[in-house]
Order: structure tokens, then sequence, then C-alpha cells
């Protein structure tokens, strides 16, 4: 195991009925005047905008509100968000949604103490400083509720890009089960699907002796194999909610992955498919992952195999290991489908003569990226080619 810091300050506030303690809560981590930031709508429908505003007016805290985050949120909401924060003095910023709802809100945070285009962290530049950010969440998935990670797509180019440090992880997170059962099955799919990836992400990994960090992978990997398809058949099941909500959770704090190297190269793949086509990352998760598995899978046949027995419940080839690894990827691509996710280029509407384009976006140039196995451009364009054509 390598040497680690773990630094997850977020107070993680569960439960039915908990977002109408969002205003104390505020007010506890110094909110005076909030920014409330929320989606295309589905947080207005269900009437969880008003709970959260009554609880900031019994809290004595003043608000103003933006609304209209799209999924792969961009930076011209984020241009916008800041001028209102800095015209009304906002000093904390309250993300009520998702991921994208999330991101945006710490794009945001980022931006109004910065004397320059928030969008310079995007492009590498540390963040040295941020507004406080809290979240109520209302879709497992992303992980953003607990990671010190932002991803924003520029409009113009449809460039999605990535910043992260341990400012922008939120002072609180209220996670209320009940408010993901409104999610239509296919958004729930996504996430979990997102979620897996996650996990996987850090599953990967050249460091050794990390058993600890791997049964905490594989338990949130066993979890979501259960619970998914539970709540594919009875959005209404609030125990398997709050399984997937929390397993979303663990997923990202990075508590799955410290002490060891981690890959996030289908992550990167990922992010220029929804930056392109503007499809759910889950979805994007879908086809890329398994095609990033297949491709890498000799790398380390018996990782693939420790999860093909532990996860998937393989029977260890003993003769013929690769066999057994393959026959996990199969089945990941299999659970996929039945939770009704993509598992190639097609059925996520994407195009294979548009491969050049999405290498050439992935940006590496003649270099090469990844943890768990260095990929250059020629890989990438290969994987991204397995992806087209993948069929069960
Ligand atoms: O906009 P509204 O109307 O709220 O609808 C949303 C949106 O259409 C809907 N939704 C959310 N909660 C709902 C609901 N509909 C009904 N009932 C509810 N309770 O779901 C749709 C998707 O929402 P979004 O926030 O986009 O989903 P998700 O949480 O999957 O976030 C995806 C974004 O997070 C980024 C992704 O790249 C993507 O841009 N990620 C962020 C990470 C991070 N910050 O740590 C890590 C991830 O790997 C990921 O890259
Ligand atoms: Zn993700």
């Amino acid at each position: 195991m390598e040497n680690f810091n773990f630094y997850s300050p977020t107070e993680f506030v569960f439960g039915k009925g908990r977002a109408a303690e969002a205003g104390n809560f505020v007010k506890k981590y110094g909110g005076n005047k909030v920014l409330i930031h929320y989606g295309g709508g589905s947080a207005v429908k269900s009437g969880l905008i008003d709970i959260v505003k009554k609880s900031l007016e019994n809290a004595g805290v003043e608000y103003c509100e933006l609304g209209g985050v799209k999924p792969n949120p961009r930076d011209t909401l984020v241009y916008k968000g800041i001028e209102l924060c800095r015209a009304e003095d906002v000093d904390f910023i309250l993300a009520v949604g998702g991921g994208s709802v999330i991101d945006s809100s710490k794009a945001i945070a980022i931006g109004v103490p910065y004397n320059g285009d928030f969008w310079d962290m995007y492009c590498g530049k540390p963040v040295e400083k941020a507004l406080p950010v809290a979240t109520v969440l209302t879709i497992a998935a992303a992980g953003s509720e607990g990671s010190g990670d932002s991803v924003v797509t520029k409009e113009d180019g449809m460039l999605k890009r990535g910043t992260g440090s341990d400012l922008l992880r939120p002072k609180f997170s209220i996670m209320d089960p009940s408010l993901t059962q409104t999610l239509p099955a296919y958004q729930t799919a996504c996430g979990a699907t997102d979620i897996m990836a996650h996990v996987f992400e850090r599953y990967f990994t050249n460091t050794e002796e990390v058993e600890i960090t791997d049964r905490l992978c594989e338990a949130v990997l066993l979890t979501m194999l259960k619970e998914t398809p539970r709540v594919i058949a009875d959005p209404n099941n609030y125990e398997a909610r709050a399984n997937i909500m929390w397993a979303g959770t663990v997923a990202h704090t990075n508590i799955c992955g410290v002490g060891r190297q981690q890959d996030w190269n289908s992550h990167g793949l990922e992010h220029e498919l929804s930056g392109l086509y503007d499809v759910a990352h889950g979805a994007g998760l879908a086809v890329i992952m398994p095609a990033w598995m297949e491709y890498v899978h000799g790398h380390n046949v018996m990782r693939f195999c420790q999860m093909a027995t532990r996860v998937f419940g393989c029977q260890m080839n003993y003769e013929d290991p690769e066999a057994t690894a393959l026959e996990s990827i199969h089945r990941f691509r299999v659970f996929l489908k039945s939770i009704g996710m993509p598992i190639n280029f097609s059925e996520l509407g994407a195009k294979e003569e548009d491969i050049p384009v999405l290498v050439e976006k992935f940006g590496i140039g003649d270099g090469k990226t990844g943890g768990f196995v260095q990929l250059d451009k020629h890989d990438v364009a290969e994987i991204y080619k397995i992806a087209a054509h993948t069929v069960l």
C-alpha cells in the first residue's frame, strides 16, 4: 500500500425528510446569503426547491436562485452564476440536484473569488480559493456530493474538462433516498453505471497488497449488482435506493481508492463522448468501460480473474485464466444491457467515423496517459473501435 492522506470533511446528512434541515446546516457552516442552484425543473416540480427555501427562511438565511443547469453543465451558466453571486453578495452555494448541478455550483464557487476566467482552473491551474458549497442530492451517480471534483463543458467546442481540490468538497450533503424515487429508469441506470465505473477506475491498479480497498470496492460493486435491478423493477423501493445512494458516495469520496494507483482513462474517454454527443455520462461509460476492460485485460489477467470470481460469480478456469477474465467482462455487459444501458456506439448515438475527432479531443498528442495501463492515441482509437462494434 502507498502512503496517503485522506481528507473527507463533508457532513453527510442522510435519510427521509432531511432537506427541511438545509437552512440550519447552511447557518452551521457560516452562510449568510445563499445561491440556490438547480437544474432543468425536476427539483421544482417535486416541491424540493420550496422545501429548501422554506428551511432557509426559517433559519433566517437570505437567498437568491439560479436554475437551468443542463446535464453536462455548461460554462455559459457558470458565468451567469458568478455575476449573480457577485451582484448579490452571495457567500455560500447550495446545489439542489445531481452531479451536473453540483459541478456547476463548484465552478461558480471557484469563479466568484477569482480575478480572472474560472475556466483557467479547468485547464490545469490549481484552485486556490472557493466559496463554500453544499448539496441536496437528487440522484445517486456522480459522487460529487462527497468529492472535490467538478466537470464542466465549454459550450464553444463542447470541450468537457475537470478540476479538483479539497476546497471543493461540500461542507454538507443532504442525502434523502426518497428524492431519487422520481428518477426515470434510464437515469437511475446511468447513475448505477457511473457508480460502478468509479470503483473500477480504482480497482484496476498496479499497487499490490491493497486488500482492504479491494474488498471495499467489491462490496460497492456487489451492492450495485444486487440493488440496481430492484430499483429498476420498483422505483419506490426506498431501501434499495438508500443502499445505492450511499454506495454512490462510498464509490467516489476516494475511501476505496486510497493507497493505490488509479487508472481513470475510461472517464477521460467517456468525457469526449458526452462532450461531443451530449449524452448521459453513465450511458457513455456503459459503452466505454467494458471496451477498455477488453483492451487492457492482458495487462493483469489475474486481477480480472479476482473481479470475475469475487464480483461476477465466475468459476475460475485455472487452465485458461483469460477465459475467466473475458467471461467477467461479458457478464458486466449483460448486466448493463439488462438495466437498459447502451453497450455500443450506435445504441449510444455515437458514430464510428467520429473516432479521429474523439481521439484528437482526448488531447494526449504523442504522449501517454493512465494509471493501470498507459495508453497512447493508437490505443485510444482501438478502444473506441471496440466500443463501436460491441455485440452481445
Ligand atoms: O435537470 P433536472 O430537471 O433536475 O433533471 C436531471 C437531469 O436531466 C434528472 N434528475 C436529477 N434528479 C432527479 C432527476 N429527475 C427526476 N427526479 C430526480 N430526483 O437527471 C438528469 C441527469 O442529472 P445529472 O445531474 O446530469 O446526473 P449525474 O448526477 O449523473 O451527473 C452527471 C455529471 O456529473 C459529472 C458527469 O461528467 C456529468 O457531467 N461527473 C462528476 C463527477 C464529480 N464531480 O466528482 C465525477 C463523475 O465521474 C462525473 O464525471
Ligand atoms: Zn463518473
